[in-house]
């Protein structure tokens, strides 16, 4: 396509249309200049593609597709390559079935564990989602074939999803809920970016200029098009010039009608509606020009894909000499998620599964015994089904529980009114562990549960919602031929009322304040050295890893503060096992209110039996820095900085100390209010107090109040003096008769 040329042929009309779909799926064509239609499909962890030769909308079944590990669980994965794969395998589907681009990945930040689509989001740390998004997005952009990174941004519950504000301040939105995006625009290009339903600060996301243009576009870089969420337009024309080029779904003529007016009426300019038109065409001919009419979607292949991406990402929380399973114990498998696994969440994201694979049918040769426990379409307890789990029980060596949350618990659409599991699935846990002290818990799940059994049970494995061969993988986790290498996106805490959200989470009305500002998840937790169930980052293995030689070298530029950490890694288990380093950054006590570390660093690393392995991992600026609202800039305040190596943000293995080169100048406004200890900070206004000071201490020598002053009150006297402003500094040098200095201090003073 000559794009330019396009733009000068296209009437008003035409132009204005190419801003919306032509239906649920598809852009429009515009059929005498030869563009086609082109069509959009959600992801994020399978191909969702509406079965054209049914026409009803977009609310009809998908096309038989492979549902892959959702994103809860693939960010459990910590492991990019993973992540690359799995883009490369959806960007190849996406080809197959003449799709442009693909709706994903998500990546919210799970402020709550209550948010109904906490499945398909990545992370509570921006650091974590942000890389498990850029990876995802280069694998499926590889094969020329789009992304839309969604929902930008703070779309962090579906109650009132399309009416609520999220309210914050600059730097909670900067350092919690931005990143994963800035990330992955920066450094994986996105073709396009899906805006969300919510307001921020009370501006929609769809019309919000600052977010859309300023920061996205003119910050970050991006050049692809914004989209809006299905039904996210507020106002066509305004959203139009904030930088939401294509609405979608369709709006059936309506505000294309409205674009037009507002050209021929002087209100849009045209050069606006052209550059929307340019983005939308740039991206769509990128993959027009690039069509792989061989690609094939092999869905038995992606189907053994999918297996040993869940084998990945299984967590293995608890662990008491239980697991793996032996093939010589008699074991039984409980529940009826062992034969009907809940291995994806529902709403846009739901895949027509090509098959199922349950843990059950997968050790079809183990002769387990089995009990259905409790029904899956009621969180009834039936007791007959608990007798009979119970009476199975005391006949194994071993059972293990298949529990976890049902589809009506889960959803796009509205959020989990409690944390628990169904009573139905903690009675079946009670009384099993009760007849049997070798109990295991397989939790299906998008999100974290209360556990009130835990220390009933011996085991615990977190499969999460592992996609369709998600049974499989249990399996092979379970009797130890997959060495679980998993490790938590997010905390479990005790019970939910320990979240930091907890008091505000859902707002008042259409009001939601993010009060806990940028303590969300282990930010909080750690920082009030909280009890939690499992950390962020927890993850353990049927082998040991010993950390040493933590080091950590300055390279390049000073400014660009690049630091590269080093640290060995031995594997003293029997088996081969992959562990999972994670690189924390405690901030020295400053000015600023900071949680008392950050996750800046993470990679998986297989090690055989007694192998040591060097990891690097690099640190920048960003590392060290947070945002400032007085200078609205990133900024890394002096001092001495801890660099923590470990397996969880509670399981530290090592630790060292850098002290960064910092951002100096941070730009004061000196008035006559700032206080002394702020301008100390500032090295002409340092110069100047030092020197007043020295001259007010030898004017003071050897008088009655220099002898008789004590170090105690010396102390005092210098604490004063440092919370004084400059105007009482410069009134006490006047009294003192020092005029000349008290001039010098009020020279210091800016218009
Ligand atoms: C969801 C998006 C999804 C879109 C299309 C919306 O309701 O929020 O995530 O991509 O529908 O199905």
């Amino acid at each position: 396509m000559d794009i330019e040329k396009l733009i000068k042929e296209m009437t008003l009309e035409e132009k204005a249309g190419l801003c919306s779909g032509a239906d649920f799926w598809h852009t429009k064509s515009v059929e005498r200049l030869g563009i086609p239609a082109f069509m959009v499909s959600d992801g994020p962890h399978g191909l969702r593609k509406q079965d054209l030769t049914d026409n009803t909308m977009g609310f009809n079944d998908s096309i038989k597709a492979v549902c892959f590990p959702c994103g809860c669980a693939t960010a459990s994965s910590f492991n990019r390559k993973m992540m690359y794969q799995l883009g490369d395998i959806l960007g190849n589907e996406c080809q197959a079935e003449d799709v442009s681009v693909i709706l994903g990945p998500a990546v919210n930040i799970k402020r709550s564990p209550l948010c109904g689509r906490n499945f398909e989001y990545y992370s509570e740390d921006p650091y974590l989602a942000g890389e498990m998004a850029a990876n995802q997005i280069k694998g499926v952009q590889s094969h020329h074939v789009g992304t839309s990174i969604k929902h930008f941004f703070a779309n962090n519950q579906e109650y009132r999803r399309m009416s609520s504000s999220s309210n914050m301040d600059e730097r909670t939105a900067r350092e919690m809920y931005m990143p994963a995006f800035e990330n992955a625009v920066k450094n994986a290009k996105p073709w396009t970016v899906m805006c969300s339903y919510n307001r921020i600060n009370g501006v929609y996301a769809a019309e919000n200029k600052k977010y859309l243009t300023d920061v996205l576009r003119k910050e970050w870089g991006f050049d692809g098009f914004v989209v809006s969420d299905w039904g996210a337009i507020n106002s066509r024309v305004r959203d139009l010039v904030a930088g939401c080029d294509l609405e979608m779904p369709a709006s059936n003529g309506r505000n294309d009608a409205k674009i037009v007016a507002a050209v021929q009426n002087g209100e849009l300019p045209m050069e606006v509606l052209d550059e929307a038109v340019r983005r939308i065409l740039t991206v769509l001919n990128e993959y027009e020009q690039n069509r792989d009419k061989t690609a094939k979607f092999d869905r038995d292949a992606d189907h053994e894909r999918a297996r040993k991406m869940a084998e990945e990402c299984i967590v293995l929380l608890k662990n008491e000499d239980i697991l793996p399973l032996n093939h010589d114990e008699s074991i039984a498998f409980i529940g009826k998620f062992a034969k009907v696994p809940r291995f994806q969440g529902g709403g846009s994201s739901h895949i027509n599964a090509s098959k199922v694979e349950s843990a059950y049918d997968y050790c079809a040769d183990d002769n387990i015994k089995y009990a259905d426990g409790y029904e899956l379409t009621d969180d009834e307890i039936h007791e007959d089904l608990i007798e009979e789990a119970v009476n199975i029980a005391k006949s194994v060596d071993k059972a293990v529980l298949f529990v976890g949350l049902p589809d009506s618990y889960e959803s796009e659409g509205f959020d989990r009114s409690h944390m628990g599991l169904p009573e139905s699935h903690n009675e079946l846990i009670r009384a099993v562990a009760g007849v049997n002290s070798n109990t295991v818990v397989v939790l299906h799940n998008g999100s974290p549960v209360e556990m009130p059994w835990i220390e009933e049970v011996k085991g615990v494995v977190e499969t999460y919602l592992g996609g369709q061969a998600v049974g499989g993988a249990t399996a092979k986790v379970l009797f130890g031929e997959v060495n679980p290498s998993g490790h938590l996106s997010e905390t479990f805490p005790v019970k939910l009322e320990d979240n930091p959200s907890y008091l505000y989470y859902l707002g008042e009305g259409d009001q939601t304040e993010y009060r806990e500002g940028v303590f969300v998840g282990y930010r909080y937790y750690d920082t009030k050295k909280m009890e939690v169930r499992f950390p962020f980052g927890h993850g353990l293995s049927y082998t040991t890893f010993t950390y040493s030689n933590l080091k950590i070298q300055r390279h390049g530029d000073l400014k660009h503060n690049l630091h590269t950490v080093s640290v060995d890694i031995k594997n003293t288990g029997l088996v081969a096992g992959k562990a999972v380093p994670q690189v924390y950054v405690a901030p020295p006590k400053g000015d600023a209110i900071r949680p008392i570390h950050e996750l800046k660093g993470f990679e998986k690393v297989e090690l055989a039996p007694g192998e040591t392995k060097t990891v690097t991992f690099e640190l920048d600026a960003r590392s060290f820095a947070y945002y400032d609202m007085d200078i609205h800039n990133w900024y890394v305040e002096p001092g001495v900085y801890t660099i923590e190596v470990g397996e969880s943000s509670r399981d530290i293995r090592c630790t060292c100390t850098v002290k960064p080169h910092y951002d100096y100048p941070k730009k004061i406004r000196i008035t006559e209010n700032t206080i002394v200890s702020d301008l100390l900070k500032i090295p002409e206004a340092n110069k100047i107090i030092e020197e007043v000071l020295k001259a007010q201490d030898e004017n003071l020598n050897g008088s009655a109040d220099a002898d008789c002053m004590g170090t105690s009150t010396a102390d005092m006297m210098m604490a004063m003096l440092s919370y004084s402003p400059l105007r009482n500094f410069i009134g006490n040098t006047y009294d003192m008769g020092m005029e000349d200095y008290a001039k010098k201090l009020e020279a210091l003073i800016e218009e």
